[in-house]
């Protein structure tokens, strides 16, 4: 339905998981895909693979979101070698929970490393190319836990509900540039940042899922495919929950 062929989409923290999926769909869309990867070279190549064979065009690229120096240049980078860059999907993220009173200064400062000031850095980088073009796509990867708060997760809901108020000043700034900025607030999807969890915590999470059941990273995927595409472009400055109705 959504035709993104021509466009060249960037996905960060592309590797695996939300990210992985993210990129396969956008492939599956006609979009040529660069999967970026802070590490896990093998698991980046692997989703290269992936996209490949089910007849899509990826590469991965390496890039660490926190290193703005190697952002600045490897962005502008990307988009010198494709002559365009059309959506940029800021997705690289990581969590370390933990009650408030045992949070290091060096953990809070980790996650709003990557999560916030990498996914800063990364539109930062990405926009300019957008602007000389007239047109772009932005989405942060926030979450659930952004909106509604979690025990165990101040810094990283911290890190999260920031992006939702970088989405609605982007999407201001460059609206006039034909550029939208929106994010993707997912609720409790199934992937290796989640697998840490028992069976006991994930049954007793699905309780509180009105769909009852958690999310795959392909769900995920098909609202930033729509985001990307051109049938959203009255659409900027918005958060896109795709929770199971966990919160509304
Ligand atoms: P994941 O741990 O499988 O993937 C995270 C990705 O980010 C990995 O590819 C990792 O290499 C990359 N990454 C980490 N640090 C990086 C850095 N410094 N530079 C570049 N890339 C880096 O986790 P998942 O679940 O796929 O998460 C993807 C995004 O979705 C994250 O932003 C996460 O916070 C968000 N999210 C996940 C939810 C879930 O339930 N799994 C729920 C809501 C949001």
């Amino acid at each position: 339905m959504f035709d993104l062929s021509g466009k060249v989409a960037l996905v960060t923290g592309g590797s695996r998981g939300i990210g992985r999926a993210i990129g396969e769909g956008l492939a599956r869309h006609g979009a040529r895909v660069v999967l970026a990867y802070a590490n896990g070279e093998a698991q980046a190549r692997d989703a290269v693979r992936a996209v490949e064979e089910s007849g899509g065009r990826a590469e991965a690229v390496q890039l660490d979101v926190t290193n703005s120096a190697e952002v600045e240049q490897r962005i502008p980078e990307i988009a010198k070698r494709h002559g365009r860059l059309d959506i940029l999907i800021a997705n690289a993220g990581i969590s370390i929970d933990g009650l408030l009173i045992r949070l290091r200064d060096e953990d809070l400062e980790r996650i709003l490393a990557v999560n916030l000031r990498g996914a800063i850095a990364s539109a930062r980088a990405a926009i300019k190319p957008m602007m000389r073009a007239r047109t772009g796509r932005i989405v942060f990867v926030s979450s659930v836990v952004g909106e509604m708060g979690n025990a165990g997760q101040t810094a990283y809901a911290a890190s999260k509900a920031a992006l939702l108020g970088v989405t609605k000043s982007l999407a201001r700034e460059y609206a006039s540039r034909g550029i939208t900025v929106n994010a993707i607030s997912p609720g409790f999807i199934d992937t290796d940042m989640t697998a840490v969890l028992t069976e006991e915590q994930k049954q007793d999470i699905s309780t509180k899922i009105p769909l009852g059941r958690t999310g795959t990273p392909a769900e995920v995927a098909a609202a930033a495919v729509f985001l990307a595409s051109d049938e959203a472009g009255y659409i900027t400055g918005q958060s896109l929950r795709v929770n199971g109705g966990m919160y509304m």
